[in-house]
């Protein structure tokens, strides 16, 4: 069995609750971010970014397209984007846990954005059709999939030939940490 298949569902159950136990962040991930850019959104979304970069730069999203937003969060890169692509483009973030998607809605409506929507599901297994989107992003997510090859699998499967893909994340190098910790479920969800 490759690493990528161990402990699939005790390393989903404990990122499900370090990120469910989140009780008004201060914006870790607000630095990556330009202040006008933020303060085109509704206020609370500043302090929920969480994100280890900004993916938005490096999509070079255009109006009419169709972006997926892999483990949403709160939504704040969606919510971006969806400024992005108006007219004509369309937004679907995603995320594991279902107070994150109610978040995310809930700054969609505030932010008087009707081309975004936000759905429960893992990025492993996307409700999403094959050849949808034009861009998917992702923002300090994809690391903490215990199936990352199915997670580029499912992004590769949705975008249409020829379509983007801009992560920000993070990565390891294996051969730096000991075994106990690379294969530790709460190292990896950590
Ligand atoms: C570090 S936060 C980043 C959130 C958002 N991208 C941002 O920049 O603020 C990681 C998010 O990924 C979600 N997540 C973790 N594993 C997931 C999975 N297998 N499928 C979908 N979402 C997942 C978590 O619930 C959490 O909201």
């Amino acid at each position: 069995m490759t690493r990528d298949l161990m402990f699939k569902d005790e390393i989903q159950q404990l990122v499900a609750a370090a990120y469910r136990g989140l009780d008004e962040p201060d914006g870790p991930g607000m630095d990556f971010y330009d202040g006008e850019q933020l303060a085109e959104l509704p206020r609370a979304a500043s302090s929920w970014t969480l994100g280890v970069g900004n993916p938005l730069p490096h999509a070079g999203l255009r109006p009419g397209e169709r972006v997926v937003d892999l483990g949403c969060g709160a939504g704040v890169d969606a919510l971006l984007a969806a400024r992005q692509v108006r007219p004509g483009g369309h937004v679907t973030g995603v995320d594991l846990l279902a107070e994150m998607v109610e978040r995310a809605r809930s700054l969609g409506r505030q932010a008087g954005l009707d081309n975004v929507d936000f759905r429960r599901a893992e990025m492993e297994d996307l409700p999403l059709a094959d050849d949808s989107a034009d861009v998917v992003i992702s923002n300090g997510s994809i690391n903490l999939s215990a199936r990352k090859s199915r997670v580029l699998a499912e992004a590769f499967r949705v975008l249409r030939p020829g379509g983007r893909l801009a992560v920000a994340d993070l990565t390891i190098r294996e051969e730096e940490l000991p075994p106990e910790v690379i294969g530790h479920p709460s190292a990896w969800a950590g």
